[in-house]
Parts: structure tokens; C-alpha cells; sequence
């Protein structure tokens, strides 16, 4: 094997890919090649690193020196410079938003300072189309202790005593489910992976198929034999193509290698795994309706009992998880429960990965010890909000989440304490949401998601989930009535209490927690007719504070259709008649001046009264 004098990790996750990475990476090669280096610098290419708002980036290492937001013009001075006469390049560095220096390690930038990788512990540190970077840090470690030291109750036994629970949204434990299935005596059984992702903005699961393929199969291959089942599959969604890819090498080079197959490494268990693709249905992420849709049936729920464990796939015992849980599960056999439940807090023990997005200057990938607070999360690995603006919330768990307002940021990210907002931890889904954000439209648009993924089969959600959106509809529209406030909230629970899956038990989460926390903004809408964001056209009305405008122009640049005026430091004005309400300008006028106001809607009809 050649030893390097340095590693360039080049992250080729999907993020960067987007943002020329594979380019940038090809300038690369060439350059190292004209100034002799390629015996010398090795360039790996990895998955997703995280810091997917900074993309495309690259690490090198030892030393750790993180550049980001590369271009092909870059290169040659990162090569010249840092790669040959060892001047790291300061101006391609990490800076802090609005302060003067770079940071030059990866590891001192607040993003990653905070973190504690576990489930991720090999993203942007391996090729992972290469199963030997793969064994080099531990891989197929727990494959072998549990296939060559352990008995499936006592595998089965170190997982309920980690604590582990479901991390694709219930939070169920992880061991108990696993348990249940062992004690089932059947022919065959089947173990299922998750990689349905369906969430709208979270991108978790996707990031740990991409980036560490063999750490899945390694926690399906122990769980196993826990359960005791030869046949496996990995359901992930058709539109993750370069998840896919890499799975289906990583199986294949693990089968190669004796690690996956029959007879895995002469223990006597032998277990075949295979990729299902599914075609995006959010529904099928759902355990039963993902088990219809594997067995080449319309995804759709049923009822449980009975659960997986007794009849799932063709009615055999079944144990599904989901990704980030499985890749939790290695490291839990090598290392023991009491190192895992080292992170955490006693009921929500480990790490969690988390989507971070919206308005938020730090948008990317975290895996943050549970029990974290929000505020930690949002402020200091999050950068804090977007442009100087103000937070407003934080919607968790994804469309069937809840949005946490400003005087909850100190609440710790854990299954128990998120529940008792009202919002969930879900799978992990993080949208902050600032002062621009109107908290009717978004329980709006996350009602549109699930009324169009409701499947149909039950009446309260096919038919509440629609009637929900409608009145959202009307009240964002300037048709709502204070009444229908009350009506929101007994439609919820009714829907809640009487639909037979998840999506349906959680569609209102959205509605409840913007009622509980942002009612004003409902009753502004109702009885003033004033979306005080300006997001819902027919109740805003956009002018200028001449008392605040400083003359900037930057409004009247950002406007399509020319409807504001105004000479340079002197205050602007915005015509009525030719404004569409886009709110371009709103957003351009700088938080620090804040001149650009909304009315009500009707505004501009009662002045000329
Ligand atoms: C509508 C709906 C969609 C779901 N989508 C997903 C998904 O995309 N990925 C996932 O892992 N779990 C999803 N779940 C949860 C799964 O049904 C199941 O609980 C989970 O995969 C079990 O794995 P875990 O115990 O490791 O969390 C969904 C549940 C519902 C009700
Ligand atoms: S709750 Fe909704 S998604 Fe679930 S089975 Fe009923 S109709 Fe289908
Ligand atoms: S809301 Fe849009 S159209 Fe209206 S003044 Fe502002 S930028 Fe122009
Ligand atoms: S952006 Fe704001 S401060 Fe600048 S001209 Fe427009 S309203 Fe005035
Ligand atoms: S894809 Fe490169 S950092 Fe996420």
C-alpha cells in the first residue's frame, strides 16, 4: 500500500456534486500532476461532509485544513501554495459570518466544534466506494464480534441496555423490537432497512447511504442474526441514485470479501441482502406500507396488531429500521451500552443527526449529542439566523412536526422534552423559520404535503387532512372566520384520534403547535386582514417608513416591476397600483433599517378614503 505525504478528502456528496465538485477535483488531478505531486498527495473522494451550505469543500489532511466554496480558479494556488511550499491559503478558509479572521482547522469551526460523530463518524473521512478505508477504521468490527463472540440474546441484550431507540421517527427502542422478533419460532424472516426518506428538506439517511454505505449493511447484518433472518432488503428511494450506487458496491465488495453472503466469515450465519427501489411515495415510509410496496403491492398502512415482528414481509417475521439507526449499531457491539449511553440523557441516550435548514446561516448536517439544547443548535452550529434577522421558529420533525417558538429555544433536543412542545424529534428535519416567515402559511404548506401524500385509505385523514387545508386556505386568502380557529382544533384531534397510520395521527402537528404558540397570527389574519409577514398577498400591504429609509437602493433594485422610487439617501416610495406583492423589496431592505413595513391588506383602500 503507498503511503502518502498528505490526504485531500474532496466531498463528493450530492450537495457538492451540484456545486462543480467533481470538476473542481478533476483541476485538481491535473495540477498535481503538472507540479509532480500525484506520487505524493492522494485526492479521496468522500461523501457528505456535512457543511453542504459551504459546498463544494475539501480537507486536507493530516493537518485538517478545511477550504471551502472552491472553484476551478482556486486550485493552482492551493497548490502552489499550501501543497508545495506549505502556506495554507488563508482567503479560501471558514470565516465566521461578519468577523475578520479564518479559521483554518476543520475542527475549530463552531459547526463542527460542537458535534460528536458517532453515526457519522465516517462522512468526509473515507471513500466509501472502497470497503478497505472502510476496515481501516473499525469496519466489520461488530460484524465480527457478533458473528464470532455473541449470542443473539446477548447482541440482543447489549441493545436494549444502550438504549438505542428508532431514530426514523417513533423513537421506538431498538433492542425490545428486535427482541420480540428473535422470540418468534418461523422458517424465515426478514430483516428491512428504511431508506425511504420521505420528509420533505431532510436529507440525513441519504448522507449516511452516500457517504459510509457498509456501516448499513453491518448494522442489518447484526441485527441479523440477533433476530435470526437470512434475507434482507434496503428499501430506498429511486430519486437517491448515488445512495443507491454505493450500496450496491458496498454489497457487492462485501459479499466478495467473505463479510456478506454465506457463511459470513465462517460463522455459520449467512445472510443476503438486496436493494429495493421505491418511487417516492411518503406513505411507503411507513413500516406496513413499506412491506406492501416490497412485496410489489400499492404502499399502503394497515392495521397494526399485528406488528412486523410476528407478520410483516409475505407475513413472515419482520424487523424494519431505519438507516441512522443501523449505523448507530456497530460501534454500540464494539464499544458496549455504557459507552453509548455516555451521550445523551437517560431516556434519549446518543447522538442524533439533524438537517439543518431555513433561514439559518450554518445550512448542513449535524450529529449532536441528545439532550442538546435547541438554542446551541440553531445559534452556535447554526450560525444563528440569516442576515441579521430575528428567529421566529423552528419547525422539528418534519411535515407531521411542530414549530417551537423563541421562548422555548432553551428546551433540550430529546424524545421527551420536543414531544411536550408538541412538536417531535421525527427524523430529524430542522427548518428555522425568521421574522419573514408567516406561521399560518407554514402550517399551510406543510397541510398541502400531507393532504397530497394522505393515502386515502381512511376517511378522517383522506377527508380531514383536505378540509384542514381548505380553511388554511381561506384564512390565508382573507376568507377565514374566527370561528374557524375553534373548528382547526376539534378537526385536529378528531383526525389525530381516529386514523389508522402515523401520517394521519400526525398531519395536524403543524396546525396545533402554530395555533398554540403563533394564535395572534391567526387572529390577525381573521380580524385585521393583515399578514403581518407580508407572505399572504391578499392581507399585506408593502410601503416605506420615510422616517427609516435611508436611500440605500437596494429595494428598488430587488423590485420586478419597478414600482418603487425614490433618489439615492433620499427616502424611496413603492406605487400601490404596480406593486404584486412579491415581497423582493421586504427582504432587501437591510434588518438594520427595517423601512420597508406591511399593512394590512386593505391598507391602501382606507387611506383613500
Ligand atoms: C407516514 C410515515 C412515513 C414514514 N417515513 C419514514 C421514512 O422515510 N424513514 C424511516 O426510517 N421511517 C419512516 N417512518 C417510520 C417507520 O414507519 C418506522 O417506524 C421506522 O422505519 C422504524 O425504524 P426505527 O425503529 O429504526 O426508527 C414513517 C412513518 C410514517 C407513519
Ligand atoms: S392515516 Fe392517511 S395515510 Fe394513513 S392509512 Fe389513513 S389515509 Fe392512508
Ligand atoms: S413587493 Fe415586490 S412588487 Fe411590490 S414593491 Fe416590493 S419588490 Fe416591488
Ligand atoms: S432598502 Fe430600505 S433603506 Fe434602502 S431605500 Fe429601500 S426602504 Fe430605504
Ligand atoms: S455534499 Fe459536500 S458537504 Fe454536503
Amino acid at each position: 500500500m503507498q503511503n502518502y505525504r498528505a490526504n485531500i478528502m474532496m466531498c463528493a456528496g450530492t450537495g457538492c456534486v451540484a456545486c462543480n465538485a467533481l470538476k473542481v477535483k478533476d483541476a485538481l488531478v491535473d495540477e498535481l500532476k503538472k507540479q509532480g505531486l500525484e506520487n505524493e498527495i492522494q485526492i479521496v473522494l468522500t461523501g457528505c461532509n456535512g457543511f453542504c451550505s459551504n459546498a463544494p469543500i475539501m480537507s486536507v489532511q493530516p493537518e485538517g485544513i478545511f477550504y471551502q466554496k472552491l472553484k476551478i480558479e482556486d486550485i493552482p494556488l492551493i497548490v502552489e501554495e499550501h501543497l508545495l511550499k506549505g502556506r495554507p491559503v488563508e482567503k479560501l478558509m471558514y470565516r465566521e459570518p461578519e468577523a475578520k479572521t479564518s479559521v483554518p482547522l476543520m475542527n475549530d469551526i463552531p459547526f463542527f466544534k460542537l458535534q460528536v460523530l458517532r453515526a457519522l463518524r465516517n462522512k468526509g473521512m473515507i471513500d466509501p466506494e472502497n470497503i478497505e478505508d472502510y476496515i481501516s477504521r473499525d469496519g466489520y468490527q461488530g460484524t465480527a464480534k457478533a458473528l464470532l463472540e455473541l449470542t443473539p440474546e446477548e447482541i440482543i441484550k447489549i441493545m436494549k441496555d444502550s438504549g438505542l431507540r428508532g431514530r426514523g421517527g417513533a423513537g421506538f427502542p431498538t433492542g425490545l423490537k428486535w427482541e420480540f422478533c428473535s422470540k418468534v419460532i418461523s422458517d424465515t424472516k426478514y430483516i428491512l432497512c428504511n431508506g425511504d426518506e420521505g420528509d420533505p428538506g431532510a436529507f440525513m439517511d441519504r448522507s449516511v447511504m452516500e457517504a459510509d454505505p457498509h456501516v448499513v449493511l453491518e448494522g442489518m447484518i447484526i441485527a441479523g442474526k440477533a433476530i435470526g433472518a437470512t434475507k434482507g432488503y434496503i428499501y430506498v428511494r429511486a430519486e437517491y441514485p448515488l445512495a443507491v450506487k454505493r450500496l450496491q458496491l458496498a454489497i457487492d465488495q462485501a459479499k466478495e470479501a467473505g463479510l456478506l453472503g454465506d457463511n459470513i466469515l465462517n460463522s455459520g450465519f449467512s445472510l443476503d441482502i438486496e436493494i429495493y427501489l421505491g418511487s417516492g411515495a411518503f406513505v411507503c415510509g411507513e413500516e406496513t406500507a413499506l412491506m406492501r410496496s416490497l412485496e410489489g403491492k400499492r404502499g399502503m398502512p394497515r392495521p397494526r396488531p399485528p406488528f412486523p415482528a410476528f407478520k410483516g414481509l409475505w407475513d413472515k417475521p419482520t424487523v424494519l429500521n431505519n438507516v441512522e439507526t443501523y449505523a448507530n449499531v456497530p460501534q454500540i457491539i464494539i464499544n458496549g451500552a455504557d459507552w453509548f449511553k455516555q451521550l445523551g440523557t437517560p431516556k434519549s441516550t446518543g447522538t442524533k443527526v439533524f438537517a439543518l435548514t431555513g433561514a439559518i446561516n450554518n445550512i448542513g448536517l449535524i450529529e449532536v449529542p441528545m439532550g442538546i439544547p435547541l438554542r446551541t443548535v440553531i445559534f452556535d452550529i447554526g450560525g444563528g439566523i440569516k442576515k441579521g434577522r430575528k428567529y421566529k421558529a423552528v419547525q422539528l420533525g418534519g411535515p407531521s412536526g411542530g414549530c417551537i417558538p423563541e421562548s422555548l429555544l432553551d428546551t433540550p433536543v430529546d424524545y421527551e422534552s420536543i414531544n411536550a412542545t408538541g412538536a417531535i424529534v421525527g427524523s430529524g428535519g430542522m427548518v428555522v423559520m425568521d421574522d419573514t416567515n408567516c406561521m399560518v402559511n407554514v402550517a399551510k404548506f406543510f397541510l398541502e404535503f400531507t393532504a397530497d401524500e394522505s393515502c386515502g385509505k381512511c376517511p378522517p385523514c383522506r377527508i380531514g387532512t383536505k378540509v384542514m387545508l381548505d380553511k388554511l386556505i381561506d384564512i390565508t386568502e382573507g376568507r377565514g372566520k374566527e370561528s374557524d380557529i375553534d373548528l382547526l382544533l376539534d378537526l385536529s384531534h378528531d383526525i389525530i384520534n381516529t386514523s389508522l397510520c402515523g401520517l394521519g395521527q400526525t398531519a395536524p402537528n403543524p396546525i396545533l403547535t402554530t395555533i398554540k404558540y403563533f394564535k395572534h397570527e391567526y387572529e390577525s389574519h381573521i380580524i385585521d386582514g393583515w399578514c403581518k409577514s407580508g407572505v399572504c398577498k391578499e392581507l399585506s400591504t408593502f410601503y416605506i417608513d420615510p422616517e427609516l429609509c435611508k436611500g440605500c437602493g437596494l429595494c428598488l433594485k430587488a423590485c420586478p416591476k419597478g414600482a418603487i422610487t425614490g433618489e439615492k439617501k433620499q427616502p424611496h416610495k413603492i406605487d400601490n397600483d404596480l406593486c404584486i406583492k412579491c415581497r423582493s423589496c421586504y427582504i432587501a431592505c437591510p434588518a438594520k433599517f427595517g423601512a420597508l413595513k406591511i399593512g394590512p391588506g386593505n391598507m391602501f383602500a382606507q387611506s383613500k378614503k
